[in-house]
């Protein structure tokens, strides 16, 4: 079916040792892994760790030429595998899909039918690639917190990163479902933005990292989703009151988290982390049920902007520069 037609995608290079070039170029059919199901994309969108694989992060993709895009949803075209059928519109994100695979900054991928989410009743496919991985972090974080005990009438809750993609939906999402939430801002105001995404406080990236060195802060968050590390998270371990949850999944700051036990042995606090590459399916279908309904953000279009792909070289420099607010999707469909 496929025959010897071309589609368009992100190639990134290695030209030399170390040094990388991308360019929106044709690529064959025979360029993608043989596997069970093949998407034509309609969205993909952009998130750190695209950015990351673009940019010739090995620690992400360790080998080049390489089309990025963690996060694709569209329709199958062709599948070997009987739980999807030529017609169905789906959702991958996550697995190895964009770091070592072919991913979604292209019009095709052909990816394992244990990757594939069908699309949940409630959601388009743009609307799924509006929250894309972040969205789903978001989810898998505020189900932690949930699970752990930290309800809205428990007191406020701390978002850090939420000028970027899994902190907003966060934001969003928590305050939909009642909680009081405090967002941490970026570099530059954002705090009109960020109230109208949910928050209900905001305090500077300077007011969230401590730097007296005490081991235990005065209690201010019932808990905590993290997406930066470093001396924020240290900070908000410190700041939680006891029987508290943090979750972390980043590192956009640090990767370093400079602590003591004594939250931890004086205050009961739980430290959470998320992973949502490996989620299993079952968690991964709940959490996608979870956004297209119970937890279905009102404030997806001012949390996004659509681009095409031959406008994603220039969101990828603005992402690893703080320039990138919210969520960008691509439209890679005509
Ligand atoms: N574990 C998982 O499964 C998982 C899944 C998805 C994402 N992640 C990770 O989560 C993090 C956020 O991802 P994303 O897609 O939401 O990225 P994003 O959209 O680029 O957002 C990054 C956020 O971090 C803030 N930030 C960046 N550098 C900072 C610094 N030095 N100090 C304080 N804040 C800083 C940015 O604030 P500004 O407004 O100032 O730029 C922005 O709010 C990344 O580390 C990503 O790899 C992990």
């Amino acid at each position: 079916m496929t025959g010897s037609k071309m589609f368009k995608a992100m190639v990134v290079e290695e030209v030399e040792k170390n040094q990388f070039t991308r360019k929106i170029t044709e690529k064959s059919f025979k360029d993608l892994p043989q596997s069970d199901v093949l998407v034509k994309v309609h969205y993909s969108s952009l998130n750190y760790k695209d950015a990351l694989s673009a940019i010739g992060n090995k620690g992400v993709t360790r080998n080049y030429p390489h089309t990025p895009g963690i996060d694709a949803a569209g329709v199958v075209e062709e599948s070997s595998d009987r739980r999807f059928k030529s017609g169905d519109e789906v959702i991958v994100t996550s697995y190895d899909l964009g770091m070592n695979t072919s991913g979604g900054f292209g019009q095709y991928i052909r990816v394992p039918a244990e990757w594939v989410v069908p699309m949940p009743d409630g959601l388009t496919v743009r609307d799924s690639m509006i929250y894309g991985t972040a969205g789903f972090t978001a989810a898998l974080s505020v189900h932690q917190l949930v699970e752990h005990g930290v309800l809205p009438e428990k007191g406020n809750v701390l978002v850090s990163g939420a000028t970027g993609g899994v902190g907003g939906v966060a934001v969003s999402i928590l305050s939909k479902i009642g909680y009081f939430v405090v967002a941490i801002n970026g570099i530059t105001d954002q705090s009109d933005y960020l109230k109208d995404i949910g928050a209900k406080s905001v305090i500077s990236i300077e007011d969230a990292a401590d730097k007296s060195g005490k081991p235990l802060l005065k209690a201010r968050w019932s808990g905590s989703i993290d997406t930066v590390g470093g001396d924020i998270l240290a900070t908000s371990i410190k700041s939680t009151a006891p029987g508290g949850a943090v979750t972390c999944c980043g590192n956009a700051a640090s990767p370093d988290l400079p602590i003591n036990v004594f939250p931890f042995i004086l205050r009961g606090i739980t430290l959470i982390g998320i992973d949502s590459q490996n989620c299993p399916m079952d968690v991964r279908k709940k959490m996608w049920e979870k956004l297209a309904d119970k937890w279905r953000i009102p404030q997806f279009e001012k949390m996004v902007s659509e681009i095409s792909l031959d406008q994603l070289d220039q969101r990828i420099d603005m992402m690893m520069n703080r320039k990138h607010r919210g969520r960008t999707i691509v439209r890679l469909i005509s």
